[in-house]
């Protein structure tokens, strides 16, 4: 497969957009794809396994919203929002190791919140949150905070001893 990469001028060597990396939504042929890249998700949450085959049943059936990040091979991110009683939660973002400093991370979030008051709950009045294991968030601050989030709770051993949640909101 041809890729037209590009070079970003803001960044450094690693730093490339990859144009042929489409972000669309989530169609029943991609679950073994979205499965594959999303396996270890269980190190960091107890019970993932379970909760994401019921949370991407939920997509298909037009409950939550998933975007994928593809290639013309495989899915290489993902994204997954979904509507509570209060709020709209962002229940995952991730981008495959490879891709990841090419502002992939950055082009899904920016489409989760352009999806976002199309998912919204009528009381929601625009806000976003997403929890996160706390050995994870190193990762996730800098994208979060550059679109309008902020650290807003923290529970200590959430996932088991020593695992603790980061809670980050963006308010509308
Ligand atoms: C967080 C994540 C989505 C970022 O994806 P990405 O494609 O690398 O993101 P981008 O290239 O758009 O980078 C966005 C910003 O985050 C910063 N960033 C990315 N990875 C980082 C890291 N490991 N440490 C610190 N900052 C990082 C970038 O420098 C950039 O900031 P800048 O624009 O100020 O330079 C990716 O690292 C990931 O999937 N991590 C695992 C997340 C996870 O476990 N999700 C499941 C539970 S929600």
């Amino acid at each position: 497969m041809q890729t037209a990469a590009t070079w970003d001028r803001r960044g450094a060597s690693r730093a490339f957009v990859d144009t042929n990396v489409v972000i669309q939504p989530l169609a029943a042929a991609d679950l073994p794809a979205v499965r594959s890249l999303l396996v270890d998700l269980p190190v960091a949450y107890p019970g993932a396994e379970a909760w994401l085959r019921r949370r991407l049943q939920d997509c298909l059936a037009g409950r939550a919203r998933c975007m994928i990040a593809a290639t013309a091979d495989d899915v290489v991110g993902v994204t997954i929002l979904t509507p509570k009683s209060l709020a709209t939660k962002l229940s995952t973002i991730y981008v495959r190791p490879d891709f990841r400093r090419t502002h992939l991370g950055s082009r899904l979030l920016d489409q989760v919140l352009q999806d976002a008051s199309r998912w919204a709950p009528r009381d929601a009045q625009g806000e976003i949150y997403v929890t996160i294991a706390h050995q994870t968030w190193g990762q996730l601050e800098r994208l979060l905070s550059s679109r309008g989030f902020t650290r807003t709770a923290f529970e200590s051993n959430r996932y088991g001893r020593g695992r603790h949640e980061i809670v980050a909101t963006r308010l509308g």
